[in-house]
């Protein structure tokens, strides 16, 4: 495989799939000679249910689970193929240079040395006849870092202002901020959760995937006591740099919050306490680690939940808060951006990753290449 000359514009394809279990995100961007990144199409396709089960239940130890995994690793390449053929609609598969294929996580373990995001990128390039890169983040944890977040670099490179000093916060299911200040290193780290408890919350009690808008969450009231209980995890507390995923934030460890506190707590009220227990792990840590922000840009699904923008908003009351759409990005698109700009970081033999953020001993080029 030929590698390409550094300085001209090329097709790109970023496919996201996020602890949410949403679904695909997918964009093809065209990436300029100086890394800018322009959006042309994008695509999204939600998992069916069964997957999405199948994929929940991967995140836990199970029987089987090797075998399980590859089924569904399988799956997941199929359909991002099915996304990139939708994405594509006609155009010639010959004029992407790459898809930039995140994989879905099922572990993240920067303490034990590695972290699993499947997807069988082989079969991918199988099925579209495009080169893909993927399992960006096991290269950043082999050299001591989180692998964790790798948005960063990109929210630098299409988002940086040189006289304003901004923060971007990704609410997906894990919420992740970049802090971009005008002078100073860039900087990024997971906060705690975005929508993941949310989305399980409401899951178990009305079956629906997410609070639309946070309307549930809304209609309850703060329970302080659980507020209280939830801010003592642990996590909240580490220095930067750290990364998260459900192995931190998931229904069990509420339940046992929840059963500490030994009193009876509507199912409303422990939403609305969920949403403000997101809002606040984030604007406490833009506060603390982010001093003197002027701007803060959100994008990821949570950008859609009026409830959590709104308690963001009276959080942070000296900064000004939007989406990224304000930036010129639809914030649906921000994270599967990012790994198309990725994929070409990685083709360029260019480090992708930011070692201020994730901790790693220095810069690295990510990612493994299967060739078209
Ligand atoms: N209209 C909406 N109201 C509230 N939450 C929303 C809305 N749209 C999307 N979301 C939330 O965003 C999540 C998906 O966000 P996403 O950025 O895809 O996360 P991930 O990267 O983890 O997949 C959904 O699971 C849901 O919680
Ligand atoms: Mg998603």
């Amino acid at each position: 495989m030929s590698t390409p000359p550094p300085h001209e514009a090329d097709v790109y394809v970023g496919l996201m799939s996020g602890t949410s279990l949403d679904g695909i995100d997918a964009v093809l961007a065209e990436i300029g000679p100086t890394g800018h990144p322009r959006l042309l199409h994008t695509h999204y396709l939600t998992y069916p249910d069964s997957l999405r089960a199948q994929l929940l239940a991967l995140h836990t130890p199970q029987p089987d689970e090797i075998h399980l995994a590859a089924l569904a690793a399988n799956e997941l390449a199929c359909l991002y193929a099915k996304a990139v053929r939708a994405l594509l609609d006609g155009i010639a598969p010959a004029s992407v240079r790459a898809i930039g294929c995140h994989g879905q996580t099922l572990r993240h373990r920067p303490a034990d040395g590695y972290t699993l995001q499947i997807g069988n990128a082989a079969l991918l390039a199988e099925l579209t006849g495009i080169t893909v890169v993927a399992d960006f983040r096991s290269r950043d944890i082999a050299a001591g870092g989180q692998g964790a977040p790798l948005v960063p670099a990109f929210h630098a490179q299409a988002l940086q202002h040189p006289g304003v000093h901004r923060v971007i916060a990704n609410i997906g299911g894990i919420a992740n901020v970049t802090d971009l200040p005008v002078d100073g290193p860039v900087r990024g780290w997971d906060t705690g959760p975005g929508n993941m408890l949310l989305d399980a919350w409401i899951k178990r009690h009305n079956g629906a995937h997410y609070d639309r808008d946070g309307a549930w969450a809304a209609s309850g009231t703060l329970h302080p006591g659980l507020l209280a209980a939830l801010m003592k995890h642990a996590y909240l507390r580490l220095p930067p740099p750290k990364s998260a995923g459900r192995e931190q934030f998931n229904l069990d460890w509420l339940d046992v919050t929840l059963s500490s506190l030994n009193e009876a707590i509507t199912p409303a009220d422990v939403q609305a306490t969920l949403l403000e227990f997101t809002a606040i792990s984030l604007a406490d840590a833009v506060i603390r680690e982010c001093k003197g922000t002027q701007a803060l840009y959100v994008c990821g699904g949570g950008a859609h939940n009026a409830a959590l923008m709104q308690r963001i908003r009276v959080l942070l009351p000296n900064v000004q808060v939007a989406t990224t759409a304000a930036l010129g990005i639809d914030p649906d698109w921000v994270e599967a951006l990012a790994f198309a700009w990725l994929a070409r970081q990685t083709l360029h033999r260019t480090p992708g990753n930011l070692p201020a953020v994730t901790g790693a001993r220095g810069d690295r080029i990510l990612g493994a290449i299967y060739p078209a």
